[in-house]
C-alpha cells in the first residue's frame, strides 16, 4: 500500500483516532453531540447540508443503519449494491476508495473481489459501528470535499449514497478526480428519479408519506429518513448529475438506472496521462 494511503488517519476499535479538530473541517470531535439551536443534538439536517448537522445525522443512525435500509428499500439495497460491484469491477490488489462508505457494507464487496479498499466517511459514529463489525478494514476519516489522500493514488473511486449528502457536490467530484489515478474510474450509485410518470408519482408517494412512518418503527433516529425523503427529490436528474460529472473533469460520462430509475449508477473516467514528449 501506498504512502498516500497508510498517511490518513484510519479509525482503530478501541479509541479512535481523530484526524482533525472540531470545526477545522466540518468533522466533529470525538463523542461530542452537535448542539442545534435548542441545544439538543442534531438528528436531522436541513437540505443546505452543513456538514457538521449531516455528520452529528448519521452519527444518531449508526447503530441501525444497515437494518433501517434492508427495511426501508424492501431489500433492494443488496441487489444495487450487487450492481455497484460489477460496475466498479475491482481487481485482486488494486486500490479502491469507497467514499461516504458509511459503516463499511458498501466496502465489502470491494474486499471480497481482493481489491484494497480503503472505507472513508467523516461521521465517527459510523465509522465507529463499522470498525466493531470489521475490525479489519482501514476505516478512514475524512471529508469528501478534502479528502486525505494524495493525487493519483486510487484505480478506482466509488461512492454509494454518499454525494446527495454532501454540500458542495461539484467540489466533492473534483476531489474525487483527484485522488484517482490517469485512466482511472468512477462509480457513483445514487437514489435518482424514476423515469416512468405512473411509477415516480407511486414512489414520491411512497417516499414522502409511508416511509417516514416505516422509519419511525425500525430507525433510531426517524427524524433523519424525513431529511432522506427531502433530499431525493431535491437531487438532480440522471442527465444533470452527468452533466456535473463533466464539469467535474470525468470523462466518457455514463449512466444506468436501476429499478427504474429508483436508484442510477453513474460512471466515468479520469483521462490516461498523455504520452511522454519524445526528447529531441
Ligand atoms: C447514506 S450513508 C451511505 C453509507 C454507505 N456508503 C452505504 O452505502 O451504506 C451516507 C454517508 O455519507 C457520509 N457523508 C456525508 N457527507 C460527507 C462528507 N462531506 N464527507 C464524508 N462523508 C460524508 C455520511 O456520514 C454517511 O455515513
Amino acid at each position: 500500500m501506498t504512502a498516500a494511503v497508510t498517511a490518513a488517519a484510519t479509525v482503530t476499535s478501541g479509541s479512535p483516532r481523530v484526524p482533525y479538530g472540531p470545526g477545522a473541517s466540518g468533522v466533529p470531535g470525538p463523542y461530542r453531540r452537535i448542539p442545534d439551536c435548542h441545544n439538543g443534538p442534531v438528528t436531522r439536517a436541513s437540505l443546505n447540508k452543513q456538514p457538521h448537522e449531516v455528520a452529528s445525522m448519521f452519527d444518531h443512525v449508526a447503530e441501525r443503519y444497515d437494518l433501517t435500509n434492508d427495511v426501508l428499500s424492501l431489500g433492494q439495497d443488496r441487489r444495487w449494491r450487487k450492481e455497484v460491484a460489477r460496475a466498479v469491477d475491482a481487481r485482486p490488489a488494486q486500490k479502491v476508495l469507497d467514499l461516504a462508505a458509511g459503516t463499511g457494507t458498501s466496502s465489502l464487496p470491494f474486499a471480497r473481489s481482493g481489491a484494497y479498499v480503503v472505507p472513508c466517511d467523516f461521521s465517527l459514529g459510523m465509522l465507529r459501528v463499522g470498525k466493531q463489525r470489521e475490525s479489519w478494514l482501514p476505516f478512514t476519516a475524512g471529508d469528501a470535499t478534502r479528502l486525505p489522500f494524495r493525487d493519483d493514488t486510487f484505480d478506482a473511486v466509488t461512492i454509494s449514497f454518499g454525494l446527495r449528502n454532501v454540500q458542495d457536490t461539484d467540489a466533492a467530484l473534483r476531489e474525487m478526480l483527484r485522488v484517482t489515478r490517469p485512466g482511472g474510474r468512477v462509480v457513483i450509485c445514487e437514489f435518482s428519479h424514476p423515469t416512468w410518470t405512473p411509477f415516480r408519482t407511486v414512489y414520491t408517494e411512497y417516499l414522502m408519506r409511508a416511509l417516514p412512518p416505516v422509519a419511525r418503527a425500525v430507525s433510531s433516529n426517524p427524524d433523519a429518513y424525513v431529511y432522506l425523503a427531502e433530499s431525493i427529490r431535491d437531487w438532480p436528474d440522471q442527465p444533470a448529475l452527468a452533466g456535473r460529472l463533466r464539469a467535474a473533469g470525468w470523462e466518457k460520462v455514463a449512466w444506468r438506472n436501476l429499478t427504474g430509475g429508483v436508484v442510477a449508477l453513474h460512471r466515468g473516467f479520469k483521462a490516461a496521462q498523455p504520452p511522454a514528449e519524445a526528447a529531441c
